[in-house]
Parts: C-alpha cells; sequence; structure tokens
C-alpha cells in the first residue's frame, strides 16, 4: 500500500490553489509538481507553495512518473481532454465539477477511467460535508417516514464569477448557474434521496443580470475577453419528477434580489413523518405540543469532508469514492435535459 500519494495540481486558478491548500494539509499526500499554462500563475502558485517542479503544459506533468494522481481544476472546456490524457497516463484523477459540456463527453471519460482501471472521482464537496452525511443518516432510520418532495437551492445575490472569463461564456464553460451552483446542490440532494433517477424535467434559465454588467463576484483567475460576453444563465429552475410520484424543486442563481436573510443554500425534504432541512441541520416534527423543530448535532469533524482528503484515501486505502461514476454521468444527463427542457420551452422526459 502507497503511504501518500504523490499528486500534481492541473491549472492553479481559484480551485487549484485551494487544492495545493487541502494537500498541505492532508498527510497522506505530497504535492509535487503543477501545471499551468499561464506562466505568471505557474510561478505564483510554485513559489507560494514551494514547489520545484512546475510545467505550463499539463502533459509533461503527465510524463512524470513520480507523479500517481492529479487533481485538475481547469476551465470546463478542458476537462475532456486533460482528463483522458491523465488517466491513459495512468494516474488517478480528481476533477473540479462540471464532469464535462456534454453528455457525450462524459460518457467518453467513465468509459476510459473504466479501460485504464484509475481512481476517477468528481469532487463534489457537499456530499462529503458532515450535515450532508448526517441528514444521510436520519433519512436512511427512516426519521422522516416517505419522502414526497424535495427543494434544493443555491441562490446568490451577487455571485457571478468574473464577467467576459470563462465562466461567463457557454463555448468554455458548458452554461451558467444551472451547471456550476444548481448541479452541485443536485447532487448532493439526489444523493440523499437515495437513487439518480429522474423521469422528466421542465425548466426555466434566463439571464438578468451579468449581460448588464451586474451581479459580479470577482470569482475565478482566467483570462477576460475584452468583449466581454455573456451568453449564459445566471438563473435556472427545474421541477423535476422522481419515481414514485416524488418531486423535487430545483433553484439556482448567480445573481438575484433575494434577501439577505434567506439561506444562499440549501436542501429541504419533505416527509410524512418529519420534514428535514439542511444547511443549518434541522429536523421539523409535530410533538405533543404542536411543531417542533430539533437543531441536529453535528459531528465536531469528519476527517473525509474535503474532497482532496476523501480522494486521497480512496486511492491509498483502495476503497470506492463516495462520488459514483454512473450518478456523476447521470448528474449530466440531468442537466442536459434541463437546458434542453428550457431551450424548448417544454417538459422533457430522460430516458430509461
Ligand atoms: N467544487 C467547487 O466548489 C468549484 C467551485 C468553483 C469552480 N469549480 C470548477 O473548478 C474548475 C476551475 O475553476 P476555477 O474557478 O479555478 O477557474 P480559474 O479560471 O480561476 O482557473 C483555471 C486555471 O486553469 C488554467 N488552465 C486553463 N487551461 C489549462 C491547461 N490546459 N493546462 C493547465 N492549466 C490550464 C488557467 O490558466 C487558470 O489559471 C472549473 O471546472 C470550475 O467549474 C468547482
Amino acid at each position: 500500500m502507497l503511504e501518500r500519494l504523490r499528486c500534481g495540481v492541473i491549472g492553479t486558478g481559484a480551485c487549484g490553489l485551494a487544492q495545493l491548500s487541502s494537500l498541505l494539509h492532508c498527510s497522506q499526500a505530497t504535492a509535487v509538481a503543477i501545471a499551468e499554462s499561464h506562466p505568471k500563475r505557474a510561478k505564483e502558485a510554485a513559489d507560494r507553495y514551494r514547489l520545484s517542479r512546475s510545467y505550463t503544459r499539463y502533459r509533461d506533468l503527465l510524463d512524470q512518473p513520480d507523479v500517481d494522481a492529479v487533481l485538475v481544476a481547469v476551465p470546463n472546456d478542458q476537462h475532456l481532454q486533460v482528463v483522458i490524457d491523465a488517466l491513459t497516463a495512468r494516474k488517478h484523477v480528481l476533477l473540479e465539477p462540471p464532469l464535462a459540456l456534454t453528455v457525450k463527453e462524459a460518457t467518453r471519460m467513465i468509459e476510459v477511467a473504466r479501460k485504464t482501471k484509475r481512481v476517477f472521482m468528481v469532487a463534489q464537496g457537499l456530499r462529503l460535508n458532515r450535515q450532508t452525511q448526517l441528514a444521510r443518516q436520519v433519512i436512511e432510520r427512516g426519521d422522516l417516514g416517505e419522502i414526497y418532495h424535495a427543494r434544493a437551492f443555491w441562490v446568490r445575490r451577487a455571485g457571478i464569477p468574473r464577467i467576459g472569463s470563462w465562466y461567463t461564456q457557454r463555448r468554455y464553460s458548458g452554461g451558467g448557474c444551472l451547471i456550476d451552483l444548481g448541479a452541485r446542490i443536485l447532487d448532493a440532494c439526489l444523493y440523499l434521496l437515495g437513487g439518480f433517477e429522474v423521469k422528466a424535467v421542465s425548466a426555466v434559465a434566463s439571464a438578468r443580470f451579468g449581460p448588464r454588467g451586474l451581479g459580479e463576484s470577482g470569482w475565478g483567475g482566467g483570462e477576460i475577453d475584452p468583449k466581454r460576453p455573456f451568453d449564459v444563465e445566471d438563473f435556472g429552475a427545474a421541477l423535476l419528477r422522481l419515481g414514485g410520484g416524488r418531486t423535487l424543486m430545483l433553484e439556482s442563481a448567480w445573481a438575484s434580489q433575494a434577501g439577505a436573510e434567506v439561506r444562499e443554500q440549501g436542501i429541504d425534504f419533505w416527509g410524512t413523518k418529519a420534514g428535514l432541512s439542511l444547511y443549518p441541520a434541522r429536523l421539523f416534527r409535530s410533538g405533543d405540543s404542536g411543531h417542533e423543530t430539533v437543531n441536529l448535532n453535528l459531528p465536531l469533524a469528519w476527517e473525509d469532508e474535503d474532497p482532496v482528503h476523501h480522494f486521497v484515501r480512496s486511492v491509498i486505502e483502495g476503497r470506492r469514492p463516495l462520488v459514483g461514476l454512473e450518478e456523476s454521468l447521470q448528474l449530466q444527463r440531468i442537466v442536459a435535459a434541463c437546458y434542453a427542457s428550457a431551450a424548448a420551452g417544454k417538459e422533457i422526459k430522460l430516458e430509461g
């Protein structure tokens, strides 16, 4: 068994730097090298994390025999090629979400992961969150009864990544808040519901703030197109029909006039015995004195809460990561169906 996983990080923008920090605090991993196509950002990251090896071409990093795994944090349009090259070079891969731009790309990546028998995980951090894990236990115990409706939302007031960066151009990102925030909260919600099977979606997507240059957060380190195109949605919502007559309402926004006191991010379950609400974790049920709210006690820490730590342990201990590839592919199908529904203005049925 490996004692320490020797990792490289590809892309040292906002997320890549966070991954490097995680590696620094992970006792079972070492950051060996980085690859970053922008020379200035490459130098800054290498200096900050005291790494002697830094490449501007990621394939040079993949050629290094002492790199066991790579953490990939490049723009979405680069995921397909970088991941396939990394897996083919026999590196294990942790990829920042979303998996891919399209279902076709996602399918191809998963085929290569299966063929090369490498660990390939999408870093869906919300699933690993302590509250999500606690909620899973509560749901599995049957405390909610039958869950017939869920709400998942991630609604920011001014959270548009830098306007004109790859994030706001569909050909590089695959979409706006729906494929970004929406897909991530949906992943946690479906995980908690115990299955990714969705029968049909009816979605809307629109841009109300970005095209006017409003609602920007400053997130992301990539280049800005001087023409500042914005051709993605900054609001996206969907009604998902699940099996057994259950429903899920998804809402996502990069920018909005939602009230400051409203939770930015949350998942709610409505069950026949009780309701459960995340984040924070609370249970709602009828007691002797009417409705009562129970704040759930969280464990102080869970060592796998950080996706980088979870990935490293999964590789070292030969465990299957909590984020399965079939689920990640199904999530991509659901997101694609949402975009198709929004474009067509009608409900779209999913196959299978
Ligand atoms: N898990 C999360 O919570 C979360 C949050 C935000 C973003 N993301 C995802 O993380 C990924 C990176 O996002 P970001 O915000 O760090 O973007 P970013 O623009 O800040 O950084 C991307 C970096 O990749 C570099 N790059 C581009 N192509 C490259 C290549 N071929 N080889 C090497 N380097 C290359 C760019 O120069 C840039 O420095 C995206 O897929 C994004 O959707 C995940």
